[in-house]
């Protein structure tokens, strides 16, 4: 997809198809408006979120098709990003270039109007069907932005950029998980290190190095599959960047989560190859950034392992010692994602992360309180866990800060062990993790990002996230907060 501007006149741009946006009960504005409102409202098109129309103009000058995409009630980033998910469906079969038509009356500048139609386009055109035969839909040739300058073709080559990485990061979960194990997913942090011109360097190892290490945790979770797990590490160092600033992200990469010994009931469980959506974000986030230039320094650490049901299984009642020393008593073996965490957060951490954050589909409670919609963030600094959570709201990773503190810390409380890794009451699940969590984070900020509602769809979502599967949640958030960064 190319992006471009050009002046106010659409009538003047040369596209098979000029797209604008609707507010809900509103009269599409300017001189095309007009020309087209009788026939919007001939074929019932009120505005609705979600929805959109192509009408066709006699070719008296001008274009020939015009798609209107509806914005809802509510004028906001979320609403274009949606008109314009719903806007790419018309047209993707049609092809070639779109002209998307600015809109003085919305409470959003240019920039930010262009940044959000590029989302929609980009998401909301992205096809699950990886390994469907006849091929999957191609992204629009162009983008033109119809009275757009250069701040907005900046602002959304920047964002085409980003929306791409999060369609990769789809595709990362989408992939099947007897394909996607832990070392293809380390392939992949290769080719992302091999295509980012040598600003991103990529580094893997496996079971006998993590063992040397003292990763017991991790290990523990990955020691009944036969698909050995790895630690993988991407740095991004450009010149010039701040360096009293590292942005360590670490990622959930639970490649399937059939639960273990404890094993998961069967509906649904096919879901669990997208266990893997947090490390997925953090790889194409660091690609992200780095093919952004942003000047500021990333380490990203995935730990990847696949949890599985086998005679090497790790049990409940087996006690485990992590990284950092500390033992942990195992009471469900589907409590698996914390261990992964507890070994890498602190492996992040020894290696030089000054800020860390960590992306996890880590808890089904997240997902029963927020739906499918906002990631909780939990953190040990109420300011950086404020960054965190302001980022994913600019970017669309829509998110919500939620408390830890140190009570909950008696849930995890063993007679046996420094801690166990889970409770059977069913109180503060997610918090209460969250609190496991902070016991492997060392000194310093850090924030945790439980994306285990937005990160992998079971069912469509009313918005230009209107395909199941992975979302790419994260990779956004990631790109913006590494922006407030720099
Ligand atoms: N991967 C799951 C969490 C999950 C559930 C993510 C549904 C996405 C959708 C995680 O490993 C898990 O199984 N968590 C347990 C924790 C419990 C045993 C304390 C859960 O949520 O039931
Ligand atoms: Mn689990
Ligand atoms: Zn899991």
């Amino acid at each position: 997809m190319k992006v471009s501007v050009s002046g106010p006149d659409p009538l003047a741009v040369e596209a098979r198809v000029v797209a604008l946006a609707v507010g809900e009960g509103a009269s599409p504005s300017g001189q095309l408006g007009e020309r087209i409102a009788s026939l919007l409202e001939e074929d019932g098109f009120r505005g609705e979120a979600a929805r959109a129309v192509l009408v066709h103009l006699s070719s008296d000058g001008g274009p020939g098709r015009v798609a209107v995409g509806g914005l809802g009630p509510e004028l906001d980033a979320d609403a274009v990003r949606t008109a314009a998910g719903a806007v790419v469906g018309l047209v993707e079969p049609i092809g070639g270039t779109l002209a998307w038509i600015l809109d003085d009356s919305l409470p959003l500048s240019h920039a930010e109007q262009a940044r959000a139609v590029i989302d929609g386009l980009v998401m909301g055109g992205y096809d699950p069907g990886l390994r469907k035969s006849g091929g999957r839909k191609q992204e629009l040739e162009g983008v033109v932005f119809v009275g757009g300058d250069d701040a907005v073709r900046e602002e959304a080559e920047r964002a085409l950029v980003v929306a791409r990485w999060a369609n990769r990061a789809r595709d990362f979960a989408n992939e099947p998980p007897n394909e996607l194990n832990p070392a293809l997913l380390a392939e992949h942090a290769e080719k992302i290190a091999a295509e980012s011109d040598g600003s991103i360097r990529s580094e893997s190892f496996g079971p006998e190095r993590m063992a040397e290490l003292g990763m017991g945790s991790f290990g523990a979770v990955a020691q009944g599959s036969h698909n050995e797990p790895r630690t993988i590490v991407l740095r991004y160092e450009p010149e010039g960047s701040a360096f009293d600033v590292v942005l360590g992200l670490v990622g959930k990469a639970v490649t399937f989560d059939s639960g273990g010994i404890s094993i998961k009931p069967a509906l649904y469980m096919e879901d669990m190859k997208g266990d893997m959506s947090g490390g997925g974000a953090v790889l194409a986030g660091i690609g992200a950034v780095a093919e952004l230039g942003l000047p500021v320094r990333v380490l990203a650490v995935v730990g990847a392992a696949e949890n599985m049901v086998g005679g090497g299984s790790f049990r409940p009642g087996d006690i485990v010692r992590a990284m950092n020393g500390k033992t942990i008593e195992i009471v469900n073996t589907d409590a698996e994602g914390r261990l992964v965490l507890a070994d890498v957060l602190w492996y992040a951490r020894e290696q030089g992360a000054t800020h860390l954050v960590d992306f996890a589909t880590l808890t089904g409670a997240m997902e029963k309180a927020l739906g499918d919609l906002y990631a909780g963030v939990f953190g040990n600094d109420d300011e950086w866990r404020d960054q965190v959570v302001a980022a994913g709201n600019r970017s669309g990773d829509l998110a919500w800060g939620l408390p830890i503190h140190r009570r909950f810390r008696r849930y995890t409380d063993s007679a046996f062990a420094d801690l166990k890794n889970s409770s059977i009451r069913g109180q503060a699940i997610p918090a209460y993790a969250a609190e496991f969590l902070r016991e492997f984070t060392g000194e310093g900020p850090w924030a945790h990002v439980d994306m285990a509602g937005p990160a992998f769809l079971r069912w469509p979502r009313p918005d230009y996230l209107h395909v199941v599967g992975g979302t790419g949640y994260g990779v956004r958030l990631i790109a913006e907060l590494a922006r407030s960064l720099s």
